[in-house]
């Protein structure tokens, strides 16, 4: 049974979200071929993934559009309590610029996105998804309001931006919960097997230990007849958790104060805001076993490179 905290990626990370990998293996396979077809196109994939700037291109673009819908959203909400019709035609323009800024925006998450896989791609899948269901909203909307139909122009904008704030939202998993784009040295993945780590007669009541779970290492601790199995780094900057302050089922990171509750990894309180990876123990034959709990077999990303 999974002890582990979820997260919007872990989420999508589950079976009912297979299907975004049916779409996804195709139309990864199509854009590596547009980008490798020729020299234009492996220039192009650099300039769009940000080199000759060296910053990634994506998160710098994707301001613009956010920026001008946030905007848009402003001067619908002072339409809608105002006789003045100056706000609507600052909503309309807004939402042009949020539409024409969009496409190289997708452009450069296309180039990055081509080179994730397994779970990163799957969520990338989903916030592309999502980020086209904003766009095409937004055409609806201009249409509407072009059409002189402003108030239901207006609603189908406020469903626009609530898909681009849910698409946000899964950009930020992407490169904060599943590191795209950070080495994945980073992240390595543990076997998702039960591991034989330590000697139970190692692990004394109230003093952690940390071992490995091949390169993950993972801290334990014995407490009131119950082991505790966390991932021994603090997911906001890598503190070690091993010399944190444990209290009542939690432990404090010693270097930014991120609290965690130790039997499914949620963060009680920031900086961090992504759950402590969880492990499930079992005591065997005098030996401590771990495996990662159901919900980290999918979070985060296996580290090993794509086959196709
Ligand atoms: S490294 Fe743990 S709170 Fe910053």
């Amino acid at each position: 049974m999974s002890r582990q905290a979820t997260t919007l990626s872990s989420i999508i990370g589950t079976n009912p979200y297979a299907w975004l990998d049916k779409i996804a293996t195709p139309l990864q396979q199509g854009v590596h071929a547009v980008f490798r077809a020729n020299e234009a196109g492996r220039v192009a994939k650099s300039w769009l993934n940000g080199v000759p700037l060296r910053h990634r291109m994506h998160p710098a673009l994707v301001a613009i559009p956010i920026g001008a819908w946030t905007t848009a959203a402003i001067f619908d909400a002072l339409d809608a309590l105002s006789a003045d019709e100056k706000y609507a035609s600052a909503a309309d323009a807004a939402i042009w610029l949020g539409v024409g800024s969009a496409l190289p925006t997708v452009a450069a998450g296309l180039a990055d996105w081509v080179d994730t896989y397994d779970h990163q791609r799957r969520v990338g899948m989903a916030h592309a998804l999502v980020n086209d269901v904003a766009l095409t909203l937004y055409g609806v909307s201009l249409a509407l309001r072009a059409g002189g139909k402003r108030g239901a122009g207006q609603a189908i904008g406020g469903l626009a931006f609530s898909a681009v704030s849910l698409g946000g939202a899964l950009g930020g998993e992407l490169v904060y919960n599943l590191g795209v784009n950070v080495t994945h040295l980073l992240y390595p993945k543990p076997p998702t097997e039960y591991k034989d780590v330590i000697a139970a007669d190692q692990l004394h009541e109230g003093k952690p230990v940390v071992v490995e779970d091949d390169r993950v290492p993972v801290m334990l601790l014995r407490r009131e007849g119950q082991i505790y199995a966390v991932e021994a780094w603090c997911p906001h900057a890598g503190g070690p958790l091993i010399d944190g302050k444990f209290e009542g089922g939690t432990v404090e990171c010693p270097w930014h104060q991120s609290c965690f509750r130790l039997d499914d990894g949620a963060p009680l309180n920031g900086p961090a805001s992504a759950p402590l990876r969880t492990f499930d123990v079992q005591e065997r034959d005098g030996r401590i076993l771990v495996q990662p709990s159901d919900e980290s077999k999918v979070w985060p990303p296996a580290p090993a490179p794509p086959t196709a």
